[in-house]
């Protein structure tokens, strides 16, 4: 098993990028390299200039999100981690896939015509080719699996459909070239409200720093978030039937859940009919102790650009070795 996933660099992280999706990449490293498998992951930095960017802050993001992933629980030495654009492979693996795609394939993918919207003249090409790159990121490395929500199925399938038609096209029937990779379905992941109001996604756009908690934020500014949160004059219920209308107290106790690594109903069962005043220093407790550890490293690694740029590079490294048998292997098959 071989899987591969790439992750938009970031800045800002808080604890629904941690919940929603770092920790996930963490539980899946764990499983893949006890099974024997081998995990990708890189920074998609590429991606990243599709849309309008700030080039300094690009860098800074990619630093950040490393330091991040690190400290969360992603091992260099057992999860290859890397940012796209040291590994040239993956631009060059889609410039010669881009004679494989079909205009139509993309014109059909919805995240091109939601992000395009009425606009489509004025959008960059990068915008609307992303999803052959994102083909090139995962068939550069023979993934079996790639790790797909509801909103990239479409582009997993696309890259499937340029395989197909590559194998197809520029291979004998016994010797295809490309692996087409099949959805790997991650655990659930958890969709973390804002502090606010318990209905908006916690996200590092909201002007509000309280809305939310980051992985910079001490014990002391976790506590302080977690007693201001908004909540109701309610007591809580003692089953998750009682949460229904109240999205403020349903986010609390399912932030409880997950870092207790326990169900809704579980926590509800100890604290149903105690009051936020008796609850909330209890989350927040949860919360700074479990992050402690995450925000100590977090907030070392991220002032050592030295030693996150070392991690980039040795894993770019690994990454151009097994990249570069397919792309020379591609080149052929093309004539070239
Ligand atoms: P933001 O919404 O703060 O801008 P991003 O859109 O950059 O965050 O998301 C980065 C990753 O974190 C994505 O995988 C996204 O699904 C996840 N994520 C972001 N916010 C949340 C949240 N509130 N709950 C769960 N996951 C989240
Ligand atoms: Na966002």
């Amino acid at each position: 098993m071989r899987i591969v996933s790439g992750i938009q660099p970031t800045g800002n992280l808080h604890l629904g990028n941690y919940l929603g999706a770092i920790r996930n990449w963490v539980a899946m490293q764990d499983q893949v390299s006890a099974g024997g498998g081998q995990c990708l992951y890189f920074l998609a930095d590429l991606h990243a200039i599709s849309m309008p960017h700030v080039p300094a802050q690009l860098s800074a993001n990619t630093r950040e999100m490393v330091a991040a992933l690190v400290a969360c629980g992603i091992d260099p030495d057992r999860s290859i981690l890397f940012n796209q654009s040291q590994v040239p492979q993956h631009a060059e693996l889609q410039w010669l896939l881009n004679g494989t795609a079909r205009m139509g394939w993309l014109n059909r993918m919805t995240q091109w015509k939601d992000k395009a919207g009425k606009n489509r003249e004025g959008q960059s090409v990068a915008l609307f080719t992303y999803p052959v790159l994102q083909a090139a990121d995962v068939l550069l490395y023979q993934a079996t699996h790639v790790p797909v929500g509801e909103d990239q199925k479409q582009h997993l399938e696309l890259a499937r459909d340029i395989a197909q038609k590559f194998n197809n096209d520029f291979c004998t029937e016994d010797a295809p070239l490309f692996t087409l990779p099949e959805p790997y379905i991650p655990p659930e992941a958890a969709r973390i409200m804002s502090l606010r109001d318990g209905t908006a996604k916690m996200s590092k756009s909201d002007p509000s720093d309280m809305s939310r908690i980051n992985m910079t934020d001490d014990a002391d500014a976790i506590m302080q978030k977690v007693k201001k949160a908004k909540t109701d004059p309610e007591p809580l219920p003692s089953e998750a039937a009682g949460l229904e209308g109240r999205a403020e107290a349903r986010n609390l106790i399912a932030i409880y859940a997950v870092m207790a690594g326990t169900t809704v109903d579980a926590v509800l069962a100890d604290f149903g009919g105690q009051g936020f005043g008796a609850f909330k220093p209890r989350l927040g407790e949860l919360l700074a102790e479990t992050l402690a550890p995450i925000n100590e490293r977090f907030v070392a690694l991220r002032e050592d650009n030295a030693a996150l740029d070392a991690i980039l590079r040795a894993g770019s490294e690994k990454a151009r070795a097994l990249a570069v048998p397919t792309l020379n292997a591609t080149y052929a098959a093309l004539g070239l």
